[in-house]
């Protein structure tokens, strides 16, 4: 019974807009993958590591990640998809037979704690079949449809009742593999939001679970959320 990650680094990046992929970008000196797979190795839950590598690049990632004493977990290295879902599901067609539970985790995420990492393992292993972290929402969230040349405000739903979604998600192998397999094509067909590997979970009609985020794993998207997280790192070192 074994524990694997799919680190999903294989996005170009195109809303932070460098000449590199977002993975590669360095944060405090080291790229963010990098950052990603040693605090997810630092968990002491996970087992080894797949990570998706944007198209050409899997010798890059093998060097740097392979050869980084702080990740001290087998790596493998496999060329991504044209969607993080395609990514996933090329991360996945590696996991051995012992793999047990799978981790799905964003390389965008680079400063991830340990701590959740080793909370979203806990409870798939308490028996859920998958996990997500969540986060309350402080904006209230408004629906809106498209009205012209502006939208229209068609609903706000209750903010107690929403959560803002973070990776990693946990997942028992075998839920993960028929919701890429079915749940993909039934999300498609019935036009559902299936964003994230949990959507897939949610089109199958199987049950997701959800245990406390952390603000500390959030998602670098622009070159704003990049400073926040070069602060949050030199808060943490001081
Ligand atoms: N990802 C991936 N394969 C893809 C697209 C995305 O493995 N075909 C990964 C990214 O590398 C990232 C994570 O999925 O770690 C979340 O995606 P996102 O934050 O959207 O990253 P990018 O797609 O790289 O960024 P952008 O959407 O701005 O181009
Ligand atoms: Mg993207």
């Amino acid at each position: 019974m074994t524990t694997l990650a799919i680190l999903t680094a294989a996005g170009s990046g195109s809303r932070l807009g460098r000449d590199l992929p977002k993975a590669l970008v360095e944060l405090d000196g080291f790229p963010l993958v990098l950052h990603a797979a040693r605090r997810l190795a630092a968990s002491g839950v996970v087992d080894s590591l797949v990570v998706t590598a944007p198209h050409g690049l899997a010798g890059v990632m093998t060097d740097l990640l392979a050869g980084d004493p702080h990740v001290l977990v087998p790596v493998e290295v496999t060329s991504g998809g044209p969607t993080r879902q395609a990514s996933v599901a090329a991360g996945l067609a590696h996991a051995s037979p012992g793999d047990d539970v799978v981790l799905v985790h964003d390389a965008a995420r680079p400063l991830v704690p340990a701590e959740l990492v080793r909370r979203v393992v806990t409870a798939v292993r308490a028996g859920h079949g998958a996990v997500v972290p969540g986060l309350p929402v402080t904006d209230t969230v408004k629906q809106v449809s498209p009205d012209g040349d502006a939208e229209l405000v068609v609903g706000t739903p209750d903010r107690s009742a929403l959560r803002a979604v973070q990776t990693p998600q946990g997942f028992a192998r075998d839920l993960l593999v028929r919701a890429h397999r079915t749940g993909a094509a039934r999300a498609a067909a019935e036009h559902l939001a299936a964003t994230d590997d949990a959507g897939l979970v949610e089109a199958l009609g199987e049950p997701v679970h959800m245990v406390a985020g952390d603000a500390t794993a959030f998602k670098i998207t622009t070159e704003r959320d990049l400073w926040l997280a070069s602060l949050v790192l030199q808060e943490t070192i001081a």
